[in-house]
């Protein structure tokens, strides 16, 4: 157990310490802060530690909103920073990467977008069973204890809406007494449950994701889909609500699997395809490649300013709903294909020809270098990468510019207040 004083945050969020040039990551501690933490995992050069105590809180220090059962959502580990200084490390987090991973100068980096809705934007949120007091609760595992399951009662990252949902199936389960799943005991049946809303058409459907045990119906008009975790059930698998959910977005109608991707801030997801348009400066007539297209939502709502749109998407399911949603907005310059973007482009350029603007929305991780050299055999004029994590958008915007790209623009967009999670938008122009 250390007495620490918080003087900054790490990417991923944490609070760093320093203890005679020794690093602390401190989780829970924010800037300012001076707190009691316990190790949970000393290293060679730093340190891990868990903020027990805030024996001083910082400045910059606001109450904290979203609680469950007395301690701070897991959900929102930033909440406890003032919105505009969240904002200020997010735009500085992108910043250092780019320089200090990427080894990138002489780009603009923009002011970043703040969020619309600061609480109750997130459109969808996964929920884990546990039991508390003798009783079922429904909620998310304790920081760093996979072992504990704190019951929420109202979530503040989630809708009223949505909140009632994960109820009224806790409810449920309490009711008909459904036990939930003890994986060392190997006893139970309810594992977890995603509640994704449509924020404009008014939707919310339900995953319930249950060992291959029998249990009784759930309420039908959750639009529950239940899955079996290890193959074959004699529960109510299946959908029992409606499959799709619709959405609406820049003005045109989506509809998506349980399964396939879709942002999860509805409201900022529009500011972000605005930022990527402007981005690519299309003129009416380019051939568009959207690599990592999901359900084709950035292609498509770019699609009227563009020649041709291709969009090429890992999950199948996703590119059936990309082309059902072509086809339902009456846009029919846009083709989709299943496949990976590691051994997809090629095929992609055989059959379309060579792109004029490549529209990049990859997962976490990024692009391997592989995959950038792909990219670069496509010889787009342009390129506009969508980026959820800027430490891996760094070396990959490195290995763009050391092939004759120049970084010219980099928006931040604040999808995630109250997490340390940063979207930003790049844009690599062709000398
Ligand atoms: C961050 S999402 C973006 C989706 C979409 N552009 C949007 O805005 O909704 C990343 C997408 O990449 C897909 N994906 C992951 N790995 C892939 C790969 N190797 N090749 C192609 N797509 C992949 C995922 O299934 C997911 O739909």
């Amino acid at each position: 157990m250390l007495e620490l004083a918080i003087d900054s945050l790490a990417f991923g969020g944490r609070g760093v310490a320093r203890v005679d040039g020794y690093v602390v990551f401190v989780a829970g501690g924010l800037p300012g802060d001076l707190v009691r933490a316990e190790i949970t995992k000393p290293k060679g050069r730093f340190a891990e530690a868990r903020a027990v105590e805030l024996v001083r809180p910082g400045a910059d220090r606001v109450p904290n909103r979203c609680l469950h059962e007395g301690e701070p959502c897991p959900g929102a580990p930033w909440q406890g920073l003032d919105y505009a200084r969240q904002l200020v490390h997010k735009r500085d987090q992108v910043d250092e990467a780019l320089r200090r991973i990427g080894g990138l100068d002489g780009f603009e980096l923009e002011q970043i977008e703040p969020a619309v809705e600061q609480w109750r934007y997130r459109n969808k949120l996964e929920y884990s069973f546990g039991v508390r007091d003798e009783q079922t609760a429904l909620g998310f595992h304790a920081s760093g204890r996979w072992d504990l399951v704190v019951g929420v009662e109202d979530c503040l990252l989630a809708s009223e809406r949505g909140n009632a949902a994960r109820n009224e199936v806790r409810e449920w389960a309490r009711d008909e007494s459904v036990a939930p799943y003890d994986r060392p005991a190997g006893t139970g049946t309810l594992c977890n449950l995603v509640v994704r809303e449509g924020r404009r058409s008014g939707q919310i459907q339900t995953r319930l994701v249950t060992t291959p045990k029998r249990f009784p119906r759930p309420p039908v008009d959750l639009h529950t889909v239940i899955e079996d975790g290890a193959g074959g059930s004699e529960g109510p698998t299946g959908v029992l609500g409606e499959e799709m959910l619709r959405e609406q977005l820049c003005g045109l109608d989506f509809e998506m699997s349980y399964n396939a991707f879709f942002q999860t801030n509805t409201e900022m997801a529009e500011r972000l395809y605005a930022v990527a348009a402007e981005y690519a400066g299309l003129s009416g007539g380019e051939r568009v490649f959207d690599l990592y297209c999901g359900i084709g939502t950035i292609g498509l709502t770019m699609a009227a300013k563009a020649g041709e749109v291709w969009g090429l998407e890992i999950v199948p399911n996703a590119i059936a709903d990309a082309e059902r949603n072509a086809e339902r907005n009456r846009i029919e310059n846009a083709r989709f294909i299943a496949g990976s973007a590691r051994t997809g482009v090629r095929p992609l350029v055989e059959a379309a020809g060579k792109p004029d603007v490549v529209l990049l929305d990859p997962p976490r991780p990024g692009l391997s270098p592989k995959i950038v050299r792909r990219v670069l055999e496509c010889e787009a004029k342009r390129i506009v990468y969508v980026s959820c994590n800027p430490t891996t958008l760094a070396p990959n915007a490195a290995q763009l510019v050391e092939a004759g790209y120049t970084l010219r623009r980099v928006k931040p967009v604040d999808m995630f207040p109250q997490t340390p999670h940063i979207e930003c938008v790049a844009e690599f122009d062709k000398a």
